[in-house]
Order: C-alpha cells, then sequence, then structure tokens
C-alpha cells in the first residue's frame, strides 16, 4: 500500500467541510487505494463542532483514513502536508458584497501563508475556496514565498459546473455531455462562463457546438449565451443564499473535490477544466500575479494553460472588466495587510 497522504483543511467544522470530509476520505478524490490522514484546522470557539465531526469521521469506518489531526493551531495544521484545502474563512451573508470579506479575510490569508511556509511540504498543493477566493489565495501565496506560485489555486470549478448543468439542462443531455465550458477571471458577479470553445458529447461521439445545441446559431441562442447564461451562473451564488440563508456548500464540496482530483489524476485527453492560478502576463492580456481562472490541462500533477483560444471581443472585453476588478481587489488587499503589519508594529 502506498504512503498515507496529509490532506489539511481550514474551516473543518463549517457546512463545506460537513460534505467534503466525507467524499476525501471514502476515496473520491484521491482513489481508492490511497490512504489519507487529515489534518483539521479550526478556531477555538468551533472546538466542540470539530470534536463532533472528527467523532463522526470515526464512525464512518473508512478503511483508507489512516490517521486525524485536529487542531487550531496552523503550525501543527499544516506540517508535512501533501494538500491543503483552504475553506476557513468568514461566509458571505445575504446582502453581502464580497468587497465586504476582503477585509476580514486578508489576516487570516496572511497568518495562515506565513505557517504554510515554515511547516509544509515545498511540494504542497493549496486550493482556496474561502472567499474573496483568487485574492485570498494570491495574499497566500505571497506570504509562503519557499513554495512554489503554481502550487496555489482558487476554487472557480463550482462555476463552471453550474454553467455545464445549466446548459446540460437546457440541451437536455447530462451534465457530463458538455465538455470545455471555459469561467475565466474571478469568483464573483464579473466572472466570464465562456462556451466559445465548448461542445455536447453526443451519443455517438460527435461534438456538437453548444450554441447549435440548444437550438441552432439563431440570434436566440446567442443573446442567451451572451445574456442569462452568464447572468444565471454568475448570480448563482447569491439566488442560492436567498433561497436558503447560507452559502452554497454540498456543490461546493464536490466542486472541490472535481478540483483537486483533476488536479492529482490528470484532466481527460483534448480536454481542459477551469482552475484560477496565478498568472504571468503572457497570455490573453491577463496582467501578471494575479489569480486568474483560466482553462487548463493537467498531466502529471503540473497544469499548462491553454493557450491561443481564439477570443471574440465580446469576450475580450469580459477578460478586460473581470482582470480590472481582480487588480482593485489585490490593491486592497495590499492596503488591508499593510495596516495589520502596522498595528501588528504598535502592539
Ligand atoms: P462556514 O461558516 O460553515 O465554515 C467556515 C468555517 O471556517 C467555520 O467552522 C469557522 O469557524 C472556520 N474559520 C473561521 N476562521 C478560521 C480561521 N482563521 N482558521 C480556520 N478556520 C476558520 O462556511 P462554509 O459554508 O463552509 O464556507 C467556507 C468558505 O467558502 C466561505 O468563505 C464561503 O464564502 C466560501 N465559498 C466559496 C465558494 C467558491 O466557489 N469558491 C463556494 C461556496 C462557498
Amino acid at each position: 500500500q502506498c504512503e498515507p497522504l496529509r490532506v489539511a483543511v481550514t474551516g473543518a467544522a463549517g457546512q463545506i467541510a460537513y460534505s467534503l470530509l466525507h467524499m476525501i476520505a471514502s476515496g473520491q478524490v484521491y482513489g481508492p487505494n490511497q490512504p489519507i490522514i487529515l489534518h483539521l484546522l479550526d478556531i477555538e470557539p468551533a472546538l466542540d463542532a470539530l470534536k463532533g465531526v472528527v467523532m463522526e469521521l470515526e464512525d464512518c469506518a473508512h478503511s483508507l483514513l489512516v490517521g486525524i489531526v485536529p487542531t487550531t493551531d496552523p503550525l501543527v495544521a499544516f506540517r508535512d502536508i501533501d494538500w491543503l484545502i483552504m475553506l476557513g474563512a468568514m461566509p458571505r451573508r445575504e446582502g453581502m458584497q464580497r468587497k465586504d470579506l476582503l477585509k476580514a479575510n486578508v489576516g487570516i490569508f496572511k497568518q495562515q501563508g506565513e505557517a504554510l511556509n515554515l511547516v509544509a511540504k515545498k511540494s504542497v498543493r493549496v486550493v482556496v475556496v474561502g472567499n474573496p477566493a483568487n485574492t485570498n489565495a494570491l495574499i497566500a501565496a505571497h506570504y509562503a514565498p519557499s513554495i512554489p506560485s503554481r502550487n496555489f489555486s482558487a476554487l472557480t470549478r463550482l462555476d463552471e459546473n453550474r454553467a455545464r448543468s445549466l446548459l446540460a439542462i437546457k440541451a437536455g443531455v447530462p451534465a457530463d455531455a458538455v465538455r470545455n465550458v471555459a469561467v475565466w477571471g474571478n469568483h464573483s458577479n464579473t466572472q466570464y462562463p465562456c462556451v466559445d470553445h465548448g461542445y455536447v458529447l453526443a451519443a455517438d461521439g460527435t461534438r456538437v457546438p453548444i450554441e447549435q445545441a440548444l437550438g441552432g446559431s439563431s440570434a436566440g441562442a446567442r443573446d442567451f449565451l451572451e445574456g442569462a447564461f452568464i447572468k444565471t451562473v454568475s448570480l448563482r451564488g447569491g439566488a442560492i443564499i436567498a433561497a436558503r440563508k447560507l452559502s452554497s456548500a454540498m456543490s461546493a464540496a464536490k466542486a472541490t473535490a472535481d478540483h483537486i482530483r483533476d488536479w492529482f489524476v490528470g484532466t481527460r485527453p483534448g480536454e481542459f477544466v477551469s482552475m484560477a492560478v496565478m498568472s504571468d502576463g503572457k497570455h490573453y492580456g491577463i496582467p501578471a500575479d494575479l489569480m486568474f481562472s483560466v482553462p487548463v490541462t493537467i498531466t502529471n500533477g503540473e497544469w499548462s494553460v491553454v493557450k491561443d483560444l481564439p477570443l471574440s471581443s465580446f469576450a475580450q472585453s469580459k477578460l478586460q472588466a473581470t482582470a480590472a476588478e481582480l487588480v482593485e481587489e489585490r490593491t486592497e488587499a495590499t492596503a488591508h495587510v499593510e495596516a495589520h503589519a502596522v498595528a501588528d508594529a504598535a502592539a
């Protein structure tokens, strides 16, 4: 049997973790032969809830789960880990803008980035889910300079899954038949879910362009794809909060599992998935040093941006808008980090 993977989860007593931990421990993420040691981090007020989660994990009697390390100390949680899933953050509540979350969360991701830098394996792979996910990932990467920045990512797979499912329902096909839908930019209202390179895989193996699968290249299909479709996908998180009075958790856990499994196992030949990764300023006019969601292919645990996809002028304007928002978030986050540093120095 292979060596256990050490997988740390922050916000382990929260609602996404409650769905995700079982998926990890049951082999749905790293495969049915991979033993796992779970490192579970939460904060002091959530310690009782965390104890309950540990009891339940024990009671699941998963044969792959060979150890559990519950703690409130990031230096314990991140020691020698192979993977880090960062859920721990303040969730967005009804009526709250994502930007309001920046201030509260900058401090958390700075502190946890520093801990990661000190004690994690340098090969650790990091997935940030806690919002604002892209900018939180940027901060964590910045404060963990000994770990390659390409090992950090933020979750936009939920947006991709929402987009694929919406198209599948409309086209009357299973969700898995909808392939190569790219989510560009920020996990926010400015994201751009793009179907221009996507297709529906028909039962006989033919690839039907999305627009055609939705009823041909009529103005109606195009209007939908550039209007109601983008709006529905980008506002879906808010719609779920309005309905549930809680942010999406089951679907966020499923998307996190999809994101990690593809990073671990690789993408299917000729297909891409969406992942927010550190931009290098060389592709699609995306500025450097942003955690920007792009289509990637993955082989042997390494992602590559899909290059040279033709982009319409509509698509280019969407990319510019979401990039501008991420630049603004980065500027605000940097100001908050500096304010934290001044307060620390004065204390
Ligand atoms: P939750 O409120 O149920 O759980 C968050 C957990 O994090 C709590 O147990 C809390 O005690 C813990 N926590 C807070 N500060 C912490 C810290 N400094 N260190 C460790 N743990 C800490 O929230 P939920 O629903 O599990 O969501 C988690 C995050 O994921 C939220 O920020 C939410 O907005 C975000 N989210 C992101 C999505 C995406 O697609 N990127 C989709 C859905 C949610």
